[in-house]
């Protein structure tokens, strides 16, 4: 029973000849109505069909809350698994349209966990509808409602105030819940702010004026909801064309195609192609196989330059003379979505703009209590947590700040294994910092110096359980090769807590910090030419792949010490399982805290029983074979 594909062709086919279409979003705690009220529009606006409604009523018998009534809000509670449990749990997009406008209605879940689906359905809306129950007034979800709407852009927001009629339609309950709303959301931004009191159930202000308020003298909420101007300002912004692919059927064409973002665009016009900073002009403006002569946000066209210049997805095309940002940092607000926590340090993929590329969280400022737009000091953001942060990645890219441009300042962050959206997030501004630093050239490469050395520079990662014999395994295969005249560098992870990460526990985020650190200096290390021998338990994929990709192809070498959780806890070299079992010791890798063993390691060694001398000496073999030296 969810939205039916006529009423999507119902609204478009009204939406042609209408004002602009609406896109909004309903947010509620579980039981403030919203399915009801949407509901109970679609039901008054006769945009029910038929076999929808026998259906509705049979299950309103079996499944409502109404009594003989029909339940609305079953219309909209569409999957079985979300009646059973009388909520519901994800975003669902609803079409439908009156004659005067068509709507797109993106209907969020309430309950606190959700927050995340709330920023899936708030990205492209123009207006909030926020649900409060009379009786109960501003709750914090409501607050944290608003603040996300805010934070994601929204400028409109309706204060549904329902259930009116369980408080007798009271004006001054209703006149308190609107005054306390509006002193709350004075900092948010909004530019209108319309409260009107509702029943979704019996329909009082809902698509009608009610009799029942005669001291509201505002419009009901669907006349509100058709006639309210969200002013789409993205056509007078400067022009920009992310492009999401190149068009070259033959060696006579170029095109490049997208989405305008913002701005109109007509032959001739200067443009710049970030983020290489090329300018040409437009030739030619092509939407649907047809040349036309202007377009404007929201067209989906493909164009062609003047000039030959080399453009590739993920590039933007934009105003010459109101040009995007261009930089490989910035500051970022994140909605992190994912029940994994946030690793700052760790690295991500980012996509924005058709663009992907490796991003760092290279500092967490702070996250905010969502209640209450506090800061709060933070090492990591958990599910539905929102955080302002910095942000790095691999190489510059064209974007705007989130607050100018909506489209092309927002982002997300996807988990590289799991290929899951962690985050959304939304662009502050850009760093300077790194745009101002430039690499020096240096005369001596790193080829010269690794041929001074006889030998090729390589990293040795030995990873494995605390007490599996790494640093034992790598100190003897370091003797061996330090007696081969090999130049060589132990990186311990005892050591190098002593010193450069002295200021690191072993919570997840400070381990991922750990082993970021440890991999600039590797990297260094195999600029001096030298053979690095890293010893870490690095428990972590995503950190090794880190490391790994740091340094050249080749020459990172992972070596798994692969010694049974029971082996290492037998041995105890350093009586630290013993503590950890006790629950002395917090965040043990293999007791509290999980080790990720490696997929593909260049060297699996079963550690556990065998010699470490003939171990080192299996790794020594592995090298000549490598053509390390
Ligand atoms: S890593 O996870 O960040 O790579 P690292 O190899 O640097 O860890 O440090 C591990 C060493 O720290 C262990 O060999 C052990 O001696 C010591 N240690 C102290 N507390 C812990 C802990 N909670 N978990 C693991 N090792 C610990």
């Amino acid at each position: 029973m969810h939205a039916p594909a006529p009423h999507l062709l119902r609204a478009q086919a009204i939406a042609a000849d209408t004002r602009p279409g609406l896109r909004f979003l309903t947010c509620g705690s579980v039981d403030d109505g919203k399915s009801t009220l949407i509901g109970r529009l679609l039901y008054e606006q006769n945009l029910i069909f038929d076999d929808h409604l026998a259906a509705l009523e049979r299950d309103s018998r079996k499944h409502g809350t109404n009594g003989a009534d029909i339940d609305f809000a079953l219309l909209l509670d569409g999957l079985e698994a979300e009646r059973e449990q009388g909520i519901t749990i994800d975003v669902a997009y609803r079409y439908f349209a009156t004659p005067r406008r068509s709507f797109i209605v993106a209907d969020t879940p309430g309950h606190e966990q959700y927050t995340r689906n709330m920023a899936t359905g708030a990205s492209n809306a123009d207006l909030a509808v926020l649900l409060v129950d009379a009786r109960k007034g501003l709750l914090a979800q409501t607050r944290r409602h608003a603040i996300i709407a805010s934070l994601l852009g929204i400028r409109y927001a309706v204060l549904a105030v329902n259930k009116i009629d369980l408080v007798d339609y009271d004006q001054a309950i209703f006149d308190g819940i609107a005054a306390a709303f509006a002193a709350f959301a004075a900092p948010l931004g909004f530019k209108d702010i319309r409260a009107i009191p509702i029943s979704a159930r019996d329909g009082d202000n809902v698509s009608s004026i009610s009799a029942n308020t005669p001291w509201y003298d505002g419009p009901d909420l669907l006349r509100y909801l058709e006639t309210v101007d969200v002013e789409d300002d993205r056509a007078e912004k400067p022009f920009r064309l992310p492009v999401q692919w190149v068009n070259r059927p033959n060696l006579d064409f170029r095109g490049f195609a997208g989405t305008v973002a913002s701005g109109s665009l007509v032959p001739g016009d200067e443009i710049a192609v970030l983020p290489s900073g090329q300018t040409s002009t437009v030739k030619a403006v092509i939407s649907a196989g047809e040349e036309v002569e202007a377009a404007e946000a929201g067209d989906a066209v493909t164009v062609t330059l003047a000039d030959e210049i080399d453009i590739a997805r993920g590039d933007m095309i934009a105003a010459v003379r109101a040009r995007p940002q261009v930089a490989d940092q910035f500051a970022a607000h994140l909605v992190w979505m994912s029940a994994e926590k946030l690793m700052p340090g760790r690295s991500y993929l980012l996509k924005i703009n058709h663009a992907t590329l490796a991003a760092t969280v290279t500092e967490l400022k702070h996250k905010l209590d969502v209640n209450t737009l506090a800061k709060l000091a933070a090492k990591t953001l958990a599910l539905n947590e929102v955080g302002v942060c910095n942000l790095s990645i691999a190489r510059p890219i064209a974007f705007d700040a989130y607050a100018d441009n909506r489209d092309t300042g927002a982002f997300i962050l996807i988990d590289r294994s799991t290929n899951e959206t962690v985050a959304a997030g939304m662009i502050d501004f850009a760093l300077r910092r790194a745009t101002n630093v430039h690499r020096q050239s240096l005369t001596v490469s790193k080829a010269e110096r690794a041929q001074l050395m006889h030998h090729k520079p390589a990293v040795l990662w030995f990873t494995g359980l605390s007490g599996a014999g790494k640093s034992t395994i790598a100190n003897l295969v370091e003797a061996g090769l330090h007696a081969r005249g090999i130049h060589t560098l132990m990186l311990d992870g005892d050591n190098v807590r002593h010193g450069l990460n002295k200021d690191l526990g072993f919570t997840e985020t400070d381990r991922v910090e750990n082993i970021r650190r440890i991999g600039e200096v590797a990297r260094l290390m195999t600029e001096a030419g030298l053979i690095v021998l890293c010893s870490f338990i690095s428990p972590f994929r995503a950190e090794r792949r880190l490391v790994r990709e740091l340094v050249e192809e080749g020459e990172f070498i992972e070596i798994f010490v692969d010694t049974p959780l029971e082996q290492c806890i037998a041995r105890d070299v350093k009586g630290l399982y013993r503590r950890a079992l006790a629950g002395e010791i917090k965040n043990f890798t293999g007791i509290d805290q999980p080790y990720e063993g490696p997929e593909n390691p260049e060297l699996h060694l079963p550690a556990g029983e065998a010699d470490p001398a003939l171990l080192a000496d299996q790794i020594i073999d592995e090298l000549v074979r490598r053509k390390i030296f």
